[in-house]
C-alpha cells in the first residue's frame, strides 16, 4: 500500500489567465469545492495518508484552505450553521500535509523532485489536481490495486481523440496479460509522431528510482524538466505499467474542460442538480 502522495501545484496556470493571475489554478472551484480538494479526497479515499504539496509564489490560498480557521469555525458554530461548520472543520483536519516551495516553475519533473526529502526510499504517488476524476472506485485506488498486484510503478491512462494528443504525454505500450506494459512515452507529440492515443492523465505510482533519474534530468520540451522523460528512462530499467482507468476524467487545466466539469458535476449534484438542469434547459 502506497501512503505518500505528492501534489505538484506550483505551475503558472497560463492557459487559465487572467483567472490564475492572483488565484492558484488548483483553487478554482468546480461547483462548490476547489479542484485540489477533489484530488486530496480521492487520495485519502485510496488509503494515502501523507501528503506533500509542492507550491510556489501566489499559492498561499492552498495552505489556507487546508488550515484551521478558528475564527470562521467559531462564527459558523455560533450562527448555528452546522452543516457548513462541519464541512469547514472537516477540510482542515482531513489530512497530514507538508508544504514545499518550488521557487521557479522549472517543470513538472522538477516539482516532483522538490518533494524528495519527504519521500524516502519507498513507492509514492503523484496527483495532478488539474485533472478531475469521477469514478465509483477512486482512480488512485485503481492504481493501488495494480501496484499491489505487480509491485511496480503504474500510471493512469485514458484514450483521447487523435487530434488532442499534442496536449498530453502519450505512451507506447505492449499488452501483458490484463495489463499494459509501457515501453516508451513522448510529451505533447504531433499526431503523426504519436505512438498511440493513450494519454497519461495525472495519476501515478512511482518507484523511488524515478527520483534518482529526475535528479540527473536535463530540460527538454518547453525548456522544462519533464516528468515524461524520466518515466521513459524508468521504463527502460524496470517495469512500468499503464492502467486505462474506469470512470470519467475532466481536463480542468483549461477553460473548456473546466466548464464541462462544472456542468457534469452540477447536473449530478445532490443539492443543485435539479434546479441546474432546469436552468440549463431555459438557457438552451
Ligand atoms: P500543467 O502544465 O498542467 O500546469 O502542469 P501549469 O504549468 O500550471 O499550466 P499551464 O500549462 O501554464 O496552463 C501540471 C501540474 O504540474 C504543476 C502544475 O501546478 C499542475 O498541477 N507544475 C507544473 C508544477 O508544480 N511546477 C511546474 O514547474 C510545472
Amino acid at each position: 500500500m502506497v501512503t505518500k502522495v505528492v501534489f505538484p501545484a506550483a505551475g503558472l496556470g497560463t492557459r487559465f489567465l487572467p483567472a490564475t493571475k492572483a488565484t492558484p489554478k488548483e483553487m478554482l472551484p468546480v461547483v462548490d469545492r476547489p479542484l485540489i480538494q477533489y484530488a486530496v479526497e480521492e487520495a485519502l479515499a485510496s488509503g494515502m495518508t501523507d501528503i506533500v504539496m509542492v507550491t510556489g509564489r501566489g499559492k498561499r490560498a492552498i495552505e489556507d484552505h487546508f488550515d484551521i480557521s478558528a475564527e470562521l469555525e467559531s462564527s459558523l458554530h455560533q450562527a448555528g450553521k452546522d452543516e457548513l461548520y462541519q464541512e469547514v472543520s472537516r477540510i482542515a483536519r482531513m489530512a497530514k500535509i507538508a508544504y514545499v516551495r518550488q521557487k521557479q516553475a522549472l517543470g513538472l519533473g522538477h516539482a516532483v523532485l522538490c518533494a524528495q526529502p519527504w519521500l524516502g526510499n519507498e513507492f509514492f504517488a503523484v496527483s495532478l489536481a488539474d485533472e478531475l476524476m469521477v469514478s465509483e472506485r477512486p482512480v488512485m485506488q485503481q492504481l493501488q490495486d495494480v501496484h499491489a498486484q505487480t509491485g511496480c510503478s503504474v500510471i493512469a491512462l485514458s484514450e483521447v481523440p487523435v487530434d488532442e494528443v499534442h496536449r498530453y504525454g502519450i505512451v507506447q505500450a505492449n499488452k501483458e496479460g490484463d495489463l499494459l506494459r509501457l515501453t516508451d512515452m513522448v510529451e505533447k507529440p504531433d499526431p503523426e509522431d504519436a505512438p498511440s492515443n493513450l494519454a497519461m492523465i495525472g495519476r501515478y505510482i512511482f518507484s523511488p528510482r524515478l527520483l534518482d533519474i529526475l535528479a540527473q534530468q536535463q530540460p527538454s520540451v518547453g525548456n522544462e524538466i519533464q516528468l515524461t522523460d524520466a518515466i521513459a528512462l524508468l521504463a527502460q530499467e524496470e517495469p512500468v505499467y499503464g492502467l486505462i482507468i474506469q470512470g470519467q476524467r475532466f481536463d480542468t487545466g483549461n477553460p473548456l474542460g473546466f466548464l464541462i466539469a462544472n456542468v457534469a458535476l452540477g447536473l449530478t449534484h445532490p443539492k443543485y442538480g435539479d434546479d441546474f438542469r432546469h436552468a440549463l434547459q431555459d438557457l438552451l
